[in-house]
């Protein structure tokens, strides 16, 4: 019966998220739900249904019961953590691709899938002018489409302890003797992804003075102080674009550290790397070369709903050496050429969606120059905002990069009181987050809707809430 209804209940669910978006765009939405905590667990009955109910229901009890108790990431006034990007693109290719319901886990488990997402991967290499080497048409290298910068992070950390021991790095005599390296303001999925991995606690290397970045020559020095020690540099992650400030570590110099060490080093620029579409911004590939893997999340600024993180290797066997595993269930039929790519030994599960196609869509919809327009759009707003807080006394701008201005009052207790004011507002949502010791407040322009009347809104709405403190 849901078969029949499917085109009519589609329909009606693709209207409403059109309404939906328009209220959005017109700010008639809180940012952020009122209900307090168990409000939906209340709204849903405790008991699975018996028996099937209708589309046109459930998608009604969406609306009734979910919608308004989410936090609106699309919205005009949410600035908050680092945007989630989407579109009716996306949208669409993420109906199609549920609707076509392939698995693309192999090359013969859906040839286009595979296909598709390869090309996909060096169209996007070329747009944000990527080196040569990480894109499969150059034979060695290559791209692949994770869900997250997290899993881009755990997929290269194990391809880089792998690459070091030979496979061996859990294994008795060389245990807990292998090393990765990151910063205190690293995303914290990459000491999460370091345990996971089983190379223990990733090792902090201190940052160059008054900066948020690594330092190149502390990095060194820890490096080879280890391997004195007896224990083996297996990778570095920098960061470009970190999440408390965009900050972005010295690549270029972190390469040169690596390369002449033979340390694998995996640079994540989940949210700053899509400025590189942009020529005016490219100075956050610098270094690029030196690096053996690279991760940009296309859910976070490029008009493309999550999850959809691209991951580019220079070497694809050090990843498939690490992740490749077969079984009598997964050969590959006789006489195919082994040529084709198998995603799985590209990632840590087995089945993989067809992610390629909401990139495609979008890559298609907007174009490279409707992608770059979303950046420079963002970046101009971020100016702005920048402007109004620096224009404004009693408030300071601790960090502005591309699209993200951070900033706090004078006095840690005001900061402080302000961000939890803010918190609940129906017109801005802002993350609090802490710079050097202290409170700040981190706002990340990229919703679809915000325009440069929304800033002067949301600005309006900070000041007026920091004078009702004072
Ligand atoms: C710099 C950086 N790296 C990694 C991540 C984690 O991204 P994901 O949620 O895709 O794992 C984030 C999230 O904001 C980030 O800002």
């Amino acid at each position: 019966m849901n078969d029949e209804v499917f085109p009519a209940v589609a329909a009606d669910a693709a209207e409403r998220l059109a309404v939906h978006w328009r209220a959005l765009a017109a700010a008639e939405l809180p940012v952020v739900p009122s209900g307090p905590p168990g409000t939906t667990l209340k709204a849903l009955p405790e008991e699975p249904p018996e028996r099937g109910e209708d589309l046109a229901e459930i998608l009604d009890d969406t609306w009734r019961t979910i919608v308004p108790q989410l936090v609106h990431w699309q919205h005009p006034g949410f600035l908050g953590w680092f945007p989630t990007s989407n579109s009716p693109a996306s949208v669409l290719a993420e109906l199609v691709t549920a609707g076509l319901g392939v698995q693309g886990m192999m090359w013969s488990s859906s040839p286009a899938a595979t296909e598709l997402e390869q090309r996909v991967c060096d169209w996007l290499a070329r747009a944000l002018a990527l080196p040569q080497r990480f894109a499969h048409s150059c034979g060695q290298g290559g791209g692949v489409i994770q869900d997250s910068a997290s899993s881009a992070v755990l997929v290269a950390v194990a391809a880089a302890l792998h690459r070091a021991s030979r496979g061996r790095w859990r294994e008795h005599g060389t245990e807990g003797r292998h090393r990765v390296y990151c910063t205190g303001q690293t995303n914290s999925c990459v000491p999460k992804s370091v345990r996971i991995a089983g190379a223990g606690e990733a090792v902090r290397v201190p940052l160059l003075p008054g900066t948020h970045a690594m330092d190149p020559a502390a990095l060194a020095a820890r490096m080879d102080a280890d391997r004195s020690a007896g224990r083996i540099p297996a990778a570095v992650v920098a960061t470009v674009g970190t999440t408390a400030t965009c900050a972005a570590d010295p690549v270029p110099e972190i390469g040169t550290v690596c390369r002449e060490r033979g340390v694998w080093l995996h640079v994540d620029a989940a949210y700053a790397g899509s400025a590189a579409l942009c020529p005016e911004f490219r100075e956050v590939n610098a270094g690029l070369e030196h690096a053996d893997s690279y991760a940009v999340n296309a859910h976070k600024w490029m008009r493309t709903g999550t999850p959809c993180s691209v991951l580019w290797v220079a070497d694809r066997t050090a990843l498939t050496d690490a992740m490749g595993l077969t079984a009598s269930y997964l050969d590959n039929p006789a006489g195919e050429p082994r040529t084709v790519v198998d995603f799985k030994d590209w990632q840590v599960p087995l089945g993989r969606p067809m992610r390629a196609l909401k990139l495609w869509y979008v890559m298609r919809a907007h174009g490279l120059e409707g992608l770059r327009e979303t950046i420079r759009h963002d970046v101009r707003l971020a100016a702005l905002l920048a402007g109004l807080i620096e224009e404004e006394p009693g408030f300071e701008v601790v960090a502005h990069r591309l699209g993200l201005v951070v900033f706090r009052r004078d006095g840690d207790a005001r900061t402080r009181e302000l961000a939890e004011r803010l918190t609940g507002d129906p017109g801005v949502l802002c993350t609090p987050a802490t710079v050097d010791g202290r409170p700040v407040l981190r706002a990340a322009l990229g919703s679809p809707y915000t325009d440069e009347a929304a800033v002067r809104r949301i600005w309006s709405t900070i000041r007026r809430t920091a004078a009702a403190q004072d």
